[in-house]
This record gives C-alpha cells, structure tokens and sequence, in this order.
C-alpha cells in the first residue's frame, strides 16, 4: 500500500437543541453518503463522529491532502445534511455553509480541515481530537505540552527517537503568513507568539530528525471568512503516537490541565477545555464549558480499528471536576474581563453592532 491520507473535515450544520448536540438522522445520513464513497473505491475508511453540535467526518483515502474528490464528498455530505437539519428545523441549520459554490477545496468556505498524509508504520496509533465551543488556538497549548514540554513528555528527555525535538508551523491567520520553530532551542521565540492564541495557531508538527508528520490542525477561523461572528470554529485535531512520536499517554496529558480558552457562551468569554467521552461532549451549561473529545485508532492498511473513546476514563475525572470549578470561578465575573475576552478577540463577534450604535455619543474627553 502506498501513501495513506487522513483527512478530517467538520461542520456545524444544525444544533439539537440548540448549540448543545447533533441530531442522530444526521449522523445516519452521513453514514450513508460516506459508506457510498466508499463502495465507490473513494475512501478507504470511513468514521462519523460528533462533538457537541459539530459533524466529524474522518476519511482515509489515497488521493492525498487537499484533494477535490475528497473535499467536494464532505461538501456534498454537509449540504445533503443541512437539507435533512433545515426540515427537522435544527437550530442554525446549515451555520458554517458560509459559500454556496464549490470550487474545489472546503478551505475557507466554512468548513475545518486538517488533514496528513503518511507512509503507515508497521503500527500507527492515531489520536483525533475534536472540540466545540472554542477557536483553533486551543490546540496551541497542549501541541507545546505534548512536543516540547519535558514536563510532559518524559520521551523528550530519555527516549533517543524522540530526543532532538519537534519543529512547529505557526500560522498567522490575519496576515496569512507562517513561520517554522525548532524546539527545544528556539521555545522561548515561540512561546512569545503561541502564547497568544487567538493570533497565532499551530498548524503542523515534523518530528526533526527524519521530517515525519506528527500533528496537523484545523486552523479556519469562521469570523475571518464571513467578516462577522457566525459561530465558534470549533476546530479538529491529528495525532501521531508512540514509537519515535509521544506516547498516547504523553499525548493525553496535555489535556489534563482544563486551561482556559476561548470561546464558550456567544463566542465570548473564557472557559476551561474540558475533556470528556463522546457521550458527554453536549455542551450545556452556559453553552459549555467548552468541549474536548479524542477519538483513537490503529490504522490497519488505511482501516479506521476503532474508535476508543479516550477521555472515557476516570483518569480525566480531576480535570472534569477541576473545569466545573473553573465554570463556577470564571462565571462569576459576569460581563466583566478576562470572563468575557479582551475587546480586541470581540472585535469578531455582536460587540462591534453595539460599538455602532453608540458611535456618535462619544464626545471629545
Ligand atoms: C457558541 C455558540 C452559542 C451561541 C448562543 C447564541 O459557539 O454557538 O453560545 O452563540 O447560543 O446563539 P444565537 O445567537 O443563535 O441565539
Ligand atoms: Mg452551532
Ligand atoms: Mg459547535
């Protein structure tokens, strides 16, 4: 077999109730569309997951990343969904279908892309994690963790294959630019831009020594395509793990500190990244707190062998306990800074409407 690509592609494209969850004939109709792509020899493998009110599609295929049959099936799948959401009247059917013409690539028409094209190893532990209510910078935090921190990461400082460190693409999305780290000899340049989330983005992750994939992100940020707030990105993540990548526990604990992101109630305030299993990943509390799913595989000549549900485990209970209590702490500032994001990060969401009315009412100090 040769190359192999994982592409995971997401949308929002109705909410049961409202933001919370996914309706399940949506699921089954996306089942159905992908099971035919795959009799029709497009994809190798398939997978329909959900996290809160967004749709997972994960493919394997040969067509490698960014290929139009391939994107255009996912495109084809969330129309074909929001029709199904528009009759069932789910809430905001159809909210990341920013386009209504194909041409050729989802990237920057609503949709959250990440995909990597590999050579399979002899055994290939994939991790795909998926969260809701949030932006694409939460993944800034654990992909340092996982990576680069030695506190993390025991095989950074005594597993030899892992030993030289990770090189990270960092994505500006506002100028559209991006930059390469090298960690660990360059981690304090780095941090200086990952630190802020919400401008800078991880987007891939090599291991150094031989250039291998390790990571990919889904780095769409939906208010910088449709210029105003329209929904939470919500963003998807691919994992490599184990034998010259970290451990699946290594990869784990990044999330097992709930740091804050943001997002949350109206794409607005800040919340803790709770990690929980997929039956607990509809957000209701405030519309939150914000939600992290992973789903594991063993990929097997390009075969999905799974999914485990890897945050389905009383390990990550702490973390769940601990976010409750962040909810609680954060929830009481109210409308106040740092509950609710800077002025800047509300640039992209109701506020400016507001800003506007009150235009002239601003005199001269
Ligand atoms: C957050 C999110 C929700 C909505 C909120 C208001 O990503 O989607 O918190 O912003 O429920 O929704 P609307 O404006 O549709 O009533
Ligand atoms: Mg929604
Ligand atoms: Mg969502």
């Amino acid at each position: 077999m040769g190359k192999i690509t994982i592409s995971v592609i997401k949308a929002d494209i109705g909410g049961y109730v409202g933001h919370s969850s996914s309706h399940p004939d949506i699921i089954e109709l996306a089942k159905k569309d992908l099971g035919k792509a795959k009799s029709e020899g497009l994809l190798v493998d398939f997978r329909v997951l959900t996290c809160g009110d967004d749709l997972e599609l994960i493919m394997t295929h040969e067509k490698g990343e960014n290929a139009e049959p391939i994107h255009k099936l996912a495109w084809d799948t969330f129309l074909h969904g929001t029709e199904l959401a528009k009759k069932l009247k789910l809430y905001g059917a159809g909210q990341d279908i920013l386009s209504d013409a194909f041409s050729g690539n989802v990237k920057g028409m609503g949709p959250g892309v990440a995909e990597m094209e590999i050579e399979e190893r002899k055994s290939e532990p994939i991790l795909i994690f998926m969260a809701d209510k949030t932006s694409p910078g939460a993944w800034n935090f654990p992909l340092y963790k996982m990576f680069a921190d030695p506190f993390n990461t025991a095989g950074l400082v005594i597993d030899p294959s892992i030993h030289d460190g990770f090189k990270f693409e960092v994505l500006d999305p506002h100028k559209e630019e991006t930059i390469v780290f090298s960690a660990p000899e360059e981690i304090y340049d780095m941090l200086v831009f990952i630190g802020a989330k919400e401008h800078y983005i991880i987007q891939r992750v090599w291991r150094k020594s031989d250039n291998r994939i390790a990571a990919a992100s889904s780095t769409q940020k939906l208010a910088l395509i449709a210029g105003k707030y329209v929904g939470k990105d919500d963003p998807v993540l691919i994992v490599r793990a184990q034998s010259g990548f970290p451990a699946v526990g290594e990869v784990l604990e990044g999330f097992s500190f709930p740091f804050l992101v943001a997002g949350w109630m109206r794409g607005s305030h800040h919340g803790p990244f709770m990690p929980t299993s997929f039956k607990e990943a509809n957000p209701t509390r405030f519309d939150g707190p914000p939600r992290v799913t992973c789903a594991g595989f063993q990929l097997a000549d390009g075969k999905l062998i799974g999914p485990r549900d890897m945050f389905d485990d009383p390990s990550f209970e702490s973390a769940r306990r601990k976010s409750d209590e962040i909810a609680d702490y954060m929830r009481r500032h109210g409308p106040f800074e740092p509950g609710r994001l800077p002025l800047s990060d509300m640039e992209y969401t109701t506020l400016p409407e507001v800003r506007k009315k009150l235009e002239g009412r601003f005199k001269k100090a």
